[in-house]
């Protein structure tokens, strides 16, 4: 019995088997509010068979999207919007899930094919907030550092955006707190230099996350499982590290996170990833195998067998695929035959089901 395709329980949600999309940015928002694009893309991964369907990156205040055209869950006008694409993913019996982020001082980017840096304020940018006035990169804006008062209305917007996230019918919820956004630049060393409760040491520079957290979770219903995305890593000298991601992820547990999905990087521009299938695994084993939660893996995995092997191995009890789902967004369901595995394809797909693959 291929393992993929076993159900997964967090807490009183089941998720109908072990393939998660990854979130993927699609740059293709109006003012944050969901297009057609949404509910064609989400709907269509759903209906391929992934169990569950995260939404991209998904910002929590305006000033924290990577870019103009990221989805956004400030208002309600945006929760409505999306629920148009929620309904579809659970009438696939597939489970909606968001990420909800805030991309600090990685801010203020125009979408990948449209140029690189920093927006200028004449054409759209604007000036990001950080944990310390430090840029991510040469030429790009100078962030603010954010105040007492600042990090509060972070914490808020998380809890606002959950709120939200509920009305609209997810079941789901992961904290973005990977790839160098805002979450991760306050746990990492080299992007938090605060001298305040919010910085110095591991607990200082985990507090805002932590206080996020257990924020969502306090509105985030009882039967519905908590994810958090980390980097594992900073792959750099000094930086934020597998063994602080471990001791974190023990804290997360005790707020009652349910998974964490290692990822790993994204902190600074230049570092040195030794990139391979897989390559980021052995995170979530060791997280998983330490912490006492379930993980995701994430990461150039493409391959069925693969997949199947991670968890068969005990590394994970999700997986979650990117760009693979990108190339072939019916991907669960071909994986599904290569292991022998019995999944109906939808009703209407049905006769090509009978075929070969
Ligand atoms: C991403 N990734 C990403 N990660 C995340 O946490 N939030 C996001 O919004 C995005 N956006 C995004 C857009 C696109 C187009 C790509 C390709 C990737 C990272 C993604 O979720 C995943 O972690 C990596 O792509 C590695 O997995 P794959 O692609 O090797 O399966």
């Amino acid at each position: 019995m291929s393992r993929l395709f076993q159900p997964l329980a967090l807490r009183g949600l089941t998720l109908p088997n072990r393939i998660a999309v990854s979130p993927m940015c699609q740059y293709q928002a109006v003012n944050g509010v969901a297009q057609d694009w949404h509910l064609v893309h989400l709907g269509g991964l759903a209906q391929g068979g992934a169990g569950l369907v995260l939404t991209e990156a998904t910002a929590v205040v305006p000033e924290g999207r990577i870019s103009p055209d990221d989805l956004g869950l400030w208002n309600d006008a945006q929760a409505e919007a999306l629920g148009r694409s929620v309904r579809f993913i659970a009438s696939q019996g597939a489970v909606p899930g968001i990420q909800l982020a805030h991309a600090g001082r990685k801010a203020s980017n125009p979408a990948p094919w449209k140029g690189s840096g920093s927006l200028p304020a004449g054409m759209g940018g604007w000036v990001p907030v950080a944990p310390s006035a430090l840029p991510f990169d040469a030429g790009w804006t100078a962030p603010t550092a954010l105040d007492e008062a600042g990090i509060a209305g972070v914490i808020q917007a998380f809890v606002d955006a959950a709120h939200r996230a509920l009305a609209a019918g997810f079941q789901v919820v992961e904290v973005h707190a990977a790839h160098g956004y805002l979450l991760h630049q306050f746990l990492s060393p080299l992007s938090n230099h605060r001298e305040d409760g919010y910085g110095g040491g591991f607990e200082g520079r985990t507090r805002l996350l932590r206080e996020v957290v257990a924020a969502v979770r306090d509105v985030w219903p009882g039967r519905l499982p908590l994810f958090v995305r980390l980097s594992a890593t900073d792959w750099v000298e000094g930086g934020w590290n597998l063994d602080q991601s471990v001791a974190l992820a023990k804290a997360l547990s005790d707020l009652g996170v349910d998974l964490v999905d290692c990822s790993s990087g994204g902190l600074v521009p230049r570092a040195d990833i030794p990139l391979g299938p897989g390559y980021q695994v052995p995170f979530a084993a060791r997280i998983r195998a330490e912490a006492g939660l379930a993980t995701g893996a994430v990461g150039l995995i493409t391959d069925p067998e693969q997949a199947e092997a991670i968890l068969a191995q005990g590394s994970a009890d999700l997986v979650l695929l990117g760009r693979e789902l990108l190339r072939d967004p019916r991907w669960p369901l071909r994986a599904a035959q290569a292991l022998k595995a019995e999944v109906p394809w939808p009703a209407s797909y049905a006769r090509a089901a009978r075929g070969s693959v």
